[in-house]
């Protein structure tokens, strides 16, 4: 696995830290093992589709990561509306500090912003550089509900996940499109039928995507306080009451004051696609390689329902089955 660009030698490290990074070199080739969808392998690692790297994340979070109270993880299968939530609730608890005009999301990329929880948990090779970060810590990640620690998921622990899902057709859409952009050249193009068929049997970037959901709606059921749920749908067709639900749900709910101030409307704005993506930090397409996305490859159309434009009726209708029988029993349903 990858070591050299992103932390010290493993000799250097803590014991502890060793420990853990021995334990998954270990796991890895005992795991069922396919090729990613651009690049690299991905592992079936309790259930779900990851690869190595962010699987020894999930392990380092496992064994090492002190979380706080005060902690909000930003929650998405990809392609759900990641950037746009991240954006959202990074201005929603930040308002007080920053003027709308001279805003960081204007410089800076919301990944910038809100760090990839699984991979920063590796820099320098240890828990410190997320463990440095001040209160209240707002961080983003992919990985399903299950593989965090009771630690952060117990009700005693006052960590707030923030959770948004999407249509899985718009999903599959989504992610075939970013998929493609970023396979390297050498490869023949991803197929949008053999990449469908992947995405139908589980087997994507973080899959299964029903699972992914599940997981998070049902922890949103028994823990409404810890866990918020949201549907991109939802958020694209009230954004004001979401961001306003959100607010509430981290426990700072929208003074009076700033309601006739309209920050809710100054936010939604802000982190409109047309705003967002206009920006220039955000028409960056800069590839390089620590990290082969460029901040440009987040913003596609950003729109409901634009699976009519890529699937055939028959792909749309497999795909509604395959989520009706997921669903079935559950007591959950995507509309
Ligand atoms: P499309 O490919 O359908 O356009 P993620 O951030 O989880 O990677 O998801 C990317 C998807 O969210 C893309 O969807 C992208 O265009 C859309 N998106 C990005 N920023 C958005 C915003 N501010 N508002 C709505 N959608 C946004």
């Amino acid at each position: 696995m990858e070591t050299s660009k992103y932390f010290p030698s493993v000799e250097t490290l803590d014991e502890g830290y060793q420990k853990t990074f021995k334990n998954c070199d270990e796991l890895l080739p005992t795991l069922p093992q396919t090729k990613g969808w651009w690049f690299g392998q991905l592992f079936q690692y309790h259930g779900f589709w990851i690869s190595g790297f962010c699987i020894r994340g999930s392990m380092l979070n496992h064994d090492h990561f002190k979380p706080r109270s005060t902690d909000i993880v930003v929650a998405t299968s990809p392609k759900c509306g990641t950037t746009w939530l991240r954006a959202l609730v990074f201005s929603i608890i930040n308002r007080a500090s920053f003027d709308f005009s001279d805003h960081p999301l204007r410089k800076a990329n919301p990944q910038d912003l809100v760090p990839f929880f699984e991979k920063i948990i590796h820099k320098d090779g240890s828990t410190s550089f997320v463990d440095g970060i001040p209160s209240p810590r707002l961080l983003s990640t992919h990985l399903p509900y299950s593989l965090f620690p009771t630690r952060m998921t117990d009700d005693t622990s006052a960590c707030r996940f923030v959770y948004i899902y999407r249509d899985p057709k718009d999903v599959f859409v989504s992610k075939w499109h970013f998929a493609s952009k970023l396979r390297p050249k050498e490869l023949p193009p991803l197929s949008l039928e053999e990449t469908f068929d992947l995405f139908c049997k589980g087997v994507s970037h973080y899959g299964p995507f029903w699972d992914h959901v599940l997981g998070y709606w049902k922890a949103s059921v028994e823990s409404p306080k810890k866990v918020l749920f949201l549907k991109y749908e939802d958020v694209k067709k009230e954004p004001l009451g979401c961001v306003r639900k959100v607010a509430e749900f981290l426990g700072v709910p929208f003074t009076p004051e700033e309601e006739n101030k309209e920050i809710v409307e100054q936010i939604v704005k802000l982190c409109s696609f047309e705003s967002m993506s206009n920006q220039d930090v955000n028409k960056l397409d800069k590839r390089y390689q620590q990290r082969p996305v460029s901040n440009s490859d987040f913003f596609r159309k950003g729109e409901v329902g634009d699976w009519v434009n890529h699937l055939s009726p028959q792909m749309a209708e497999k795909l509604d089955q395959i989520t009706e029988e997921k669903l079935q029993d559950t007591g959950f349903n995507f509309h």
